[in-house]
């Protein structure tokens, strides 16, 4: 099975500055057949990117689908829109999103409902906030969020799901988790999935993904992990050398 890198470029690159990147990917990463990587670019950009990435084997995700079908949402590009683009992935739930933009387990669930109603498949990133951490609330909290966002979701079990661990305080920080401790995340996401559907969905269909501070340094003790089958960058993405070593480093 591959391992996924998903690079999530966020608000940092323009127009100019996102299709270089893609052809640098195009060109340095070609090699690491062992990976599926994954380029989430802005919205505004998905089109000329999705150009770019014709004929590669590198994918594309949307950074965020729309909570409704279609219609009056000012400002949102909906499931199926980006899917029509050239969507593979979107990611749902982001931790910034929750934190800024007030997004609720509710909205969640019904954005990975429309991502699979369209072709797309969710990357649902959750993850506990430091206070959360401090107060050994991490557990209850992952448990809510997944709960909440996988409720009586249209298409499972038999669809891919792709889970991502983002700690809150990791993310942006430069501190990242010990790689081992993925072991009891894998181990209590397993437990909740399983209640919800099936054992077998998570050891089929499930991939668990790690995300918070990766870099080419710290990349190979998760590639390592047994249990993670992908990792999620942000600011480390966006400079190409970096991303060439955080791939070179799952070999
Ligand atoms: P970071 O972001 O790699 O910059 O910490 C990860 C993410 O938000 O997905």
């Amino acid at each position: 099975m591959k391992k996924l890198l998903i690079a999530n470029w966020k608000m940092y690159l323009k127009e100019k500055q996102t299709l270089d990147l893609i052809k640098k990917y195009k060109e340095r990463l070609k090699k690491f057949s062992q990976l599926e990587i994954v380029v989430a670019p802005s919205d505004l950009y998905l089109i000329k990117s999705a150009e770019l990435l014709k004929k590669t084997k590198l994918k594309l995700a949307a950074q965020n689908i729309a909570q409704i079908e279609e219609g009056a949402l000012t400002g949102e590009v909906s499931a199926e829109m980006a899917h029509e683009i050239g969507c593979k992935y979107t990611i749902v739930g982001h931790s910034e999103r929750r934190i800024h933009l007030n997004e609720t387990d509710d909205q969640i669930n019904k954005k990975i409902n429309l991502a699979y109603n369209n072709g797309l498949t969710p990357i649902l990133c959750i993850g506990e906030t430091l206070k959360d951490k401090v107060d050994e609330n991490r557990d209850t909290v992952l448990t809510v969020q997944l709960r909440n966002a996988l409720s009586k979701v249209n298409g499972l079990p038999e669809k891919e799901l792709l889970i991502a661990y983002e700690p809150v305080w990791a993310i942006g920080t430069g501190k990242t988790m010990e790689a081992e401790e993925m072991l009891t995340i894998n181990r209590l996401i397993k437990r909740i999935i399983s209640s919800l559907y099936s054992e077998s969905f998570y050891e089929n269909k499930v991939k668990l993904l790690y995300g918070g501070s990766i870099n080419s340094i710290n990349a190979k003790e998760f590639w390592l992990n047994e249990v993670v089958d992908g990792l999620l960058v942000g600011s480390a993405s966006i400079d190409n050398e970096q991303t060439y070593n955080i791939a070179h480093s799952s070999l």
